[in-house]
């Protein structure tokens, strides 16, 4: 891999699209992937976009697209073997990950943040017993189990209130609240209906009954003077949740000196312990001064997108300069929000309505993400807004949301 002679663990850019390239390849390219890409072609690195299907957000902003199955570890090692990427960048957890490790271990690439950490995160149980088991981190009381049988066991020693989600699924998919028996069955039934891959297994999780759920972005960069990797924090993104889906964010989300300190060790073990440099969204319950590991994801989180409005580098900005082995700065510059723009209708090519008035509302701004089919619960877009404080943040990206309308374009 070339690098910087002054600086040899960062990579040296060269000019894209000549021998000397500094070539990044997404795997991925969805609205988060989108802005990974155009922050990357800001520093002039050459960029491959991949996903499941033509015309991705990310795909329209890079230097190649390429539609291949991820999960299909041959179709991957081939367009690796084609694009000879230095760096392979997931941007989701549907990843042949296996061919991944290969790819690391053959030296043909770099896997951000490293093939281990996309392994252990695309499966609950990997990442749960990282966390619990080996880091000793608190976490809800949890079990596995691979029937309907095995599952009642766990619930008899858990107890209720429960959320059963299969292993190996992503927003909220197949994932249930119980209360009571009779919830055990459908909540079986949903799970097995709902995992990305049908496993048969499943997580059983005592239900915590926080008062807040925030995201941790934490950074994994080149510390400027020694190049060392150090672990870097940005303010904690409080969010609103609504069936597994995320649909309103902020930050800085206020927390007690104590729960914040206790946040960030949580974070900075479990990101040290993935290892690699990049950007990971520690997801955390908190109560008090109480605070609960749930999940992390070893890139950006859709929750970050606030960070477009609040941050001087967005969390995508971020990640690229760390993969890069380039210096970050988290500094927040205002308190701020983001509100979801679902699609309301399922339909290809729509057009968006409204795009002025919710322009006009004081300190917001839209991203429209260009997604080419539409659904009634699809991100299609957000609104972020900056305000004096969250509370004023969070009324101007709902009303800038609001004032956006996805409409038929036929
Ligand atoms: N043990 C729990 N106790 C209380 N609430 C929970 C628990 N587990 C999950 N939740 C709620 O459900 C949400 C989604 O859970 P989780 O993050 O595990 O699912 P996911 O499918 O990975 O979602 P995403 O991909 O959107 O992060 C959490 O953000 C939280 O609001
Ligand atoms: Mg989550």
């Amino acid at each position: 891999m070339q690098t910087d002679s002054s600086r040899p663990d960062a990579l040296r850019i060269g000019t894209p699209l000549s021998a000397n390239a500094t070539r990044v390849m997404l795997l991925g390219a969805g609205e988060l992937g989108k802005e990974v890409i155009m922050a990357l072609q800001r520093l002039g690195v050459e960029v491959i976009a991949v996903d499941r299907y033509a015309n991705a957000p990310g795909h329209q902003v890079a230097h190649r697209a390429h539609v291949i199955d991820m999960t299909d570890a041959a179709a991957l090692r081939a367009l690796v073997e084609k694009e000879q990427p230095h760096l392979i960048v997931p941007e989701i957890e549907a990843i042949a990950t296996d061919a991944l490790a290969e790819i690391e271990a053959a030296q043909l690439a770099t896997v951000i943040p490293t093939a281990r950490a996309t392994q252990l995160t695309m499966n609950r149980e990997g990442i749960r017993r990282l966390a619990a088991e080996e880091l000793g981190l608190p976490t809800s009381p949890y079990a596995f189990a691979q029937s309907l049988d095995e599952m009642k066991a766990a619930i008899a020693t858990i107890g209720f209130p429960c959320v059963v989600k299969p292993v190996m699924s992503s927003s909220g998919k197949g994932q249930s609240v119980l209360k009571s028996d009779a919830d055990v069955e459908p909540a079986w039934n949903y799970a097995m209906a709902g995992g990305r891959v049908n496993h048969g297994r499943v997580i059983v999780e005592g239900f915590i009954d926080f008062e807040y759920e925030i995201t941790q972005l934490t950074v994994c960069a080149a510390d400027p003077e020694s190049g060392e990797t150090q672990t870097y924090f940005c303010d904690p993104i409080g969010h609103v949740q609504v069936a597994g889906d995320y649909v309103e964010s902020w930050q800085p989300q206020p927390m007690s000196p104590a729960a914040l300190e206790k946040a960030r060790d949580v974070a900075a073990k479990v990101t040290t312990a993935l290892g690699g440099r990049g950007l990971f969204g520690v997801e955390l319950f908190v109560r008090g001064d109480d605070v609960w590991f749930s999940e992390v994801s070893p890139r950006p989180h859709d929750t970050g997108l606030v960070t477009l409005a609040t941050q001087r580098f967005s969390e995508f900005e971020l990640h690229a300069r760390a993969i890069l082995g380039l210096p970050v700065d988290t500094a927040l510059r205002a308190p701020g929000a983001s509100a979801v723009i679902y699609g309301g209708l399922d339909e290809t090519g729509i057009a968006f309505e409204g795009v002025a008035q919710a322009l006009a509302v004081p300190g917001a701004d839209l991203r429209l993400f260009g997604k080419p089919e539409s659904f009634v619960k699809r991100r299609m877009g957000v609104a972020v807004a900056t305000g004096a404080d969250t509370d004023e943040a969070r009324e101007r990206a709902k009303l800038a949301a609001s004032k956006v309308r996805p409409v038929s374009a036929k």
